[in-house]
């Protein structure tokens, strides 16, 4: 890559507006050192690639200090790097490169709770009189010895977990080696905004904040009412897993959420062009909690939703409802879509997606109104990957097997190379996670060569975004569905793109609307005729011409 290929450094505030950003898991990317575990100077290696695939930032799950009980989302040490990762030096060398390259750097604050070896916790779980005594959530047992009140954790049993030394229960939302940190406890969130700044100075670009909306329980600790039963579904979290039968009024999502989020954006908006994304996980209310947090400009830039993460494929049907409830909770928020990440299963295989799918849907997110994350390996068509039992590392994994797998399938490491056994991701023998031979296929070395695969069509749907203004941050308008066939249009002043796809393998029948148009993408013909057979998969995006 010469030095006009690169990109200039940027410092326009907005980027994040409608920006992409690839998703890292470090620990399956690229392995630098042998240890079949992946790390910061294998980031650093391959972000030659990153960059070339056009996107604008990198968010990188969390690669600080932790005995990985849930593979760094357990923090001991929030302003160091895990030895296994590497070195703040690692980091910064990355973090320069990353910016010379023209990326955005985005790290993973997991603020909510910290691991139970994080010397807060130690000292706190100590006794009930030292210093740190209210930085986590503690109570007193009911009279018959059982936790103070129903709440349960998402990775199994109930959220509270008995201490001797104190006496007490605390609360653990994630697993029992996950304390709640106290977010009423001011000193908290003091502690907490110096992990941002410390980060912010270290010139990182923003943070993807872990489940921001289970910062803060109710003071009371009330207990959640059960979820009716018509508002239970399996399309996010597994009815298997009896957290998912309650309404979580009080174990999360509390009001008092707000005046942190406000701390948190004020701090960030001291430093030049960074933004905050915040994970909302919420079955029930997520789109309302993203509407309240993304509102205006104090509160986070944007939260991550969801919708399209879930089960349910995103039919027509799906996407206009989803952007209904969009414009009437968050009419004036931002939301940042995503198909995969490393919770859930790979949307190929989750949709059962075809090659022509998921290049129909890679394209859809380019042009929805949002910013967008794309997780590694999608722009490959990876599958998710099956981890037998026996190989199996996710803890949540191996609480509701066989009924729900977990998240391994999702992160098997990185198919780089097709000769290689180990795909080009490590010299390891012993990769933390095996790596998937049916995956092989799908190397980015492989895919590189051939101009017509999806990896090259994935560059192409983001250079679309960035080549024009109305597809990133322009308005959404006459969004609509007929059957599998979704249209919408998308402005910015004079820029006017209709978008129209068929998501489905049968063709269907599209009219144009009236007027003229140059399509910019997928089917180029017919565009005069005023109406097409959309082939299945098929999709046009095309640009008004003035008249
Ligand atoms: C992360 C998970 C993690 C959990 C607890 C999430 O939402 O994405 O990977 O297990 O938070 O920190
Ligand atoms: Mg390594």
């Amino acid at each position: 890559m010469n030095d006009q290929t690169l990109a200039q450094p940027e410092t326009q505030t907005d980027w994040w507006k409608g920006g992409v950003i690839y998703q890292i898991y470090p620990r399956s990317f690229q392995d630098s050192d042998g240890d079949g575990i992946g790390d910061l100077n294998g980031i650093t290696r391959r972000l030659e690639y990153i960059a070339s695939l056009g996107v604008d930032a990198i968010w990188i799950s969390p690669f600080f200090t932790s005995p990985m009980k849930d593979f760094g989302y357990d923090v001991s040490d929030y302003c160091d790097i895990d030895p296994m990762f590497g070195s703040l030096g690692d980091f910064d060398g990355m973090l320069a490169k990353a910016h010379k390259l023209g990326l955005k750097v985005m790290i993973d604050l997991v603020l909510s709770h910290t691991s139970d070896e994080h010397p807060w916790f130690q000292e706190s779980r100590a006794s009930r009189d030292n210093p740190k005594s209210e930085w986590y959530v503690w109570s007193d047992p009911q009279e018959d010895g059982t936790p103070p009140n129903n709440w349960l954790s998402i990775f199994g049993g109930p959220a509270w977990q008995w201490d001797s030394r104190r006496q007490q229960y605390y609360l653990h939302n994630f697993l029992v080696a996950q304390p709640d940190l106290n977010f009423h406890c001011e000193e908290v969130q003091l502690a907490l905004l110096d992990v941002a700044k410390f980060w912010l100075d270290r010139g990182v670009d923003g943070f993807r904040l872990d489940t921001i909306n289970f910062y803060i329980h109710d003071r009371e600790l009330r207990s959640n009412p059960a979820l009716p039963y018509e508002l239970r579904n399996d399309s996010i979290a597994p009815q298997v897993n009896p957290y998912n039968h309650q309404e979580h009024l009080y174990s999360k999502n509390q009001p008092e959420n707000l005046a942190f989020l406000e701390r948190l954006r004020a701090l960030t908006d001291q430093y030049d062009a960074r933004a905050c994304l915040g994970e909302v996980g919420d079955a029930q209310r997520g789109m309302q909690i993203l509407g309240e947090y993304t509102k205006g400009e104090k509160r986070v830039h944007m939260c991550y939703a969801f919708e399209f993460l879930e089960n349910r494929k995103a039919t027509a049907d799906w996407v206009v409802e989803t952007f209904r409830r969009f414009d009437t909770h968050a009419p004036d928020g931002w939301a940042c879509w995503a198909f995969s990440n490393h919770d859930v299963r790979r949307h190929a295989t989750r949709w059962d997606l075809s090659d022509g799918a998921n290049r129909a849907y890679v394209m859809l997110m380019m042009c929805l109104r949002g910013s967008a994350c794309l997780y590694q390996g999608e722009e490959l068509g990876l599958h998710e990957a099956d981890v037998p039992f026996e190989a199996l590392q996710d803890p949540y994994g191996k609480e509701f097997w066989p009924e729900f797998k977990g998240r391994d399938g999702c992160r098997t490491p990185m198919v780089w190379e097709i000769q290689d056994e180990m795909a080009g991701f490590t010299t390891s023998s012993d990769p933390w996670l095996p790596v998937s031979p049916a995956q092989s296929e799908f190397s980015v070395d492989r895919l590189e060569d051939d101009p017509g695969s999806l990896l090259h069509h994935y560059r192409r749907a983001v250079a679309l975004r960035h080549d024009y203004p109305a597809l990133a941050h322009g308005s959404q308008t006459g969004m609509s569905a007929e059957g599998d066939l979704l249209t919408f249009t998308r402005t910015d002043g004079d820029e006017e793109i209709f978008c129209a796809f068929n998501l489905s393998d049968i063709a269907a029948h599209l009219t144009i609307p009236e007027g003229q148009w140059t399509a910019i993408a997928g089917v180029h013909s017919d565009l005069e005729a005023g109406a097409m057979d959309l082939p299945g998969w098929g999709y046009v995006i095309a640009k008004r011409e003035g008249e």
